[in-house]
């Protein structure tokens, strides 16, 4: 029998007040959803059921409903995000968005700004049907229907306090999980996503309403879709941590994973994603870090005691070659000799450079002017490659150690050259830039004004193998003989010695670049006119101190040939008696760095406390990590860096002297 409201609502039914507009009914209820669409229909209205909010997603792809009447409390997606997410697609705009819900009476957000057009309460279905009809008339008849927040057919409904705490423990959970930083989905048992916090909406980096419904596979990187598949899809049912493991994303990024199963009917899971991509490229950092100083201590050692055999070996060279006539037989078995010195101290530079103990003379400078010398005398050599210079007309100026930057520069080039070897391009760009926190984060340098150097060659590339090892001290792709490995491990460090950073981005077979930052300078660029160097004689007082006798022979005896009275003092003390007795006679003091007993530094301070305008030349094989630098700070004159040439040494007495 039908109940008296029934019947009129079936006449009502006749004349088609829904007139064909298309309905949308989601409710997770089948009972409700059955009885929605006989209703509806019966209405004159064109009716679509889904009983949760991912179907209702797939049919909004393809349909555009008049009207959507909605749950509030639904499975996955819930009646408040959709009818948000729903508002957010510029096709609904025109969409009627009607809650009908049995827990409007204890629900306590504000539909209105949720975006809904009227609210009905669930209750008895005679009542209900009416409520309704009456609403969707209304939604109807005024265009501009004024929806002030209140609920239709309250008054059947009693406040439960069951559902309020219910309500308030949801709300609660929803704080918490938009709150923390992990990332959350939780999928269905097809691995569809159907919540998405925003941690994990910004690590993916998809918006929500593409987000939802989608699958979870497709987030990540193809090479990586089977072992996440075997995650989600894990059939013992337990909790899986991949935390030391990493995923990664189609955006990029690396994720630990952590699947947990929900063990409800629907066989729905959670998944918690972590970022780690800063976390790795730290740890890439810090190890490399780490094995270049170790190394770094050891080479420096090694360099330390080579540039010493090496001054002697140069010295004496140098010595016997100064009045040698240059038709001499030997004359030319003793340039080799020169040469072979000169490779030497190279390969001790390469090793200096690493050990980041090559930083003496910090000067101002301008980057464009270096690269510009560098690369024409490079150029000169290599003719089948071709440089092209873009560089920034208002570069900014850097404090660095030029011969170790000139070092870097030509290391960069070598390597180009060596990648072309059937002749290419080299780009060769600089340009300001302010290095933001955001940027900054995985690298350890300071945000801040940056001077960015790219050298860019059209060579063979490298694959991801090598691109890794790149800056490896001792790692080499080249034949025996031809390369040690020496060159990007040196690199990094005098770049690291500088505070900047390097970076490299390459491809196989399509080429390379090498990026450089090097942190601006607060002043300005001086100029200083570089002549090539001629011997020097001069005349005045030298004490040479030192602490290896064939050191203190061969440069006394360099100097006398100059012209100069030499005083010798082996090692601090004896220097500091030997300058109490002859102060006004001494001119210079050439004083080795690295001494045992008294070292360099506390010479210098002491000579400095007898006469404050001693005038000191620091000499030395090595320093560690800008010792050199900081006496140099304290007021000497110039620094020399063993093994001298004696033009090298003739022109820097007669620059501090004069
Ligand atoms: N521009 C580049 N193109 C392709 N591969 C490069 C490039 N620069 C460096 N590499 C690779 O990196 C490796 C290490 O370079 P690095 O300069 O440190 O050593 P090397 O050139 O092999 O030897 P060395 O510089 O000591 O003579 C090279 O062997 C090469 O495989
Ligand atoms: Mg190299």
């Amino acid at each position: 029998m039908l109940s008296l409201t029934e019947k009129k609502v079936l006449q009502t039914a006749e004349k088609g007040s829904g007139g064909e507009k298309k309905v949308l009914v989601v409710d997770n209820n089948p009972v409700m959803l059955s009885f929605m669409n006989n209703l509806l229909v019966k209405h004159g209205y064109q009716v679509t059921t889904a009983e949760d909010g991912v179907t209702v997603l797939k049919i909004l792809e393809t349909t555009t409903p008049d009207i959507i009447i909605m749950d509030l409390i639904m499975p996955n997606i819930n009646g408040e995000k959709l009818c948000r997410m729903i508002r957010r697609m510029p096709r609904m705009k025109n969409t009627r968005v009607v809650i009908l819900s049995a827990v409007a009476a204890e629900y306590k957000t504000n539909l209105v700004d949720l975006g809904a057009n009227a609210c009905i309460a669930k209750g008895p279905f005679n009542k209900m049907s009416q409520r309704v009809i009456e609403t969707l008339d209304k939604l109807e008849s005024s265009s501009a229907y004024d929806f002030k927040d209140e609920v239709v057919g309250l008054e059947e409904t009693n406040s439960r306090d069951i559902v309020k705490e219910l309500l308030f423990v949801k709300k609660h959970l929803e704080v918490v999980l938009s709150s923390i930083s992990e990332g959350i989905f939780e999928i269905t048992s097809e691995a569809r996503i159907v919540y998405a916090n925003p941690t994990a909406i910004s690590i993916v980096g998809i918006a929500e309403e593409q987000l939802l419904a989608s699958h979870i596979l497709d987030l990540f990187h193809e090479i990586d879709r089977g072992r996440v598949d075997n995650l989600v899809n894990n059939i013992s049912g337990i909790t899986q941590n991949t935390n030391d493991d990493s995923f990664r994303l189609i955006n990029g990024k690396e994720v630990s994973l952590n699947v947990l199963p929900i063990h409800d009917v629907e066989k729905k899971s959670v998944l918690i994603i972590n970022d780690i991509s800063d976390r790795r490229r730290l740890e890439i950092e810090l190890r490399q870090a780490h094995k270049i100083e170790a190394i770094g201590t050891l080479a420096g050692g090694i360099a330390h005691d080579f540039n010493n055999l090496l001054m002697g070996i140069q010295g004496y060279t140098s010595l016997i070659l100064f009045d040698m006539n240059t038709n001499h037989p030997y004359y030319d078995k003793l340039r080799r000799i020169e040469e072979q010195v000169r490779s030497g101290a190279e390969l001790t530079k390469q090793l200096l450079g690493f050990a980041r103990g090559g930083r003496y003379e910090v000067k101002v400078v301008d980057m464009n002017e270096i690269i510009d010398k560098t690369s024409i005398m490079f150029g000169r050599t290599k003719k089948e490659i071709s440089i092209h210079r873009m560089l920034d007309e208002n570069l900014w100026a850097v404090d660095v150690d030029r011969g170790q930057i000139e070092q870097v520069l030509l290391n960069l080039y070598v390597n180009a050259w060596q990648a072309m070897p059937n002749g290419g391009s080299l780009y060769l760009e600089t340009a300001n830039i302010v290095i933001d926190k955001g940027y900054v984060k995985p690298y350890s340098v300071k945000v801040g004004r940056y001077v960015k150097i790219s050298v860019t060659d059209t060579g063979v590339g490298m694959d991801e193998k090598t691109r890794e090892r790149v800056f490896d001290p001792f790692f080499t792709t080249k034949e025996m003989g031809r390369g040690t490995g020496l060159g990007l491990a040196s690199t990094y460090g005098i770049i690291k010695g500088h505070k900047g950073m390097i970076n490299v981005y390459s491809e196989k077979g399509n080429g390379t670049t090498f990026t450089v930052y090097l942190p601006a300078s607060k002043k300005e660029v001086i100029k200083e006119e570089t002549v090539p160097i001629d011997i020097m004689k001069g005349e005045g007082t030298i004490l040479l101190v030192d602490d290896e006798d064939i050191i203190l022979d061969v440069s006394c005896e360099l100097l006398e040939m100059l012209g100069y009275k030499v005083y010798m003092a082996n090692g601090g003390r004896d220097a500091i008696e030997l300058y109490k007795e002859k102060m006004s006679e001494i001119d210079l003091v050439i004083l080795d760095m690295i001494m045992p007993g008294m070292g360099g530094g506390e010479t210098f301070d002491f000579l400095k406390s007898m006469n404050h305008d001693v005038k000191v030349i620091l000499s030395s094989g090595y320093s560690i990590n800008g010792k050199a630098k900081e006496i140099m700070d304290r007021g000497c004159r110039a620094f020399i860096q063993k093994p001298f040439q004696i033009n090298d040494l003739s022109d820097k007495i007669r620059k501090v002297l004069d």
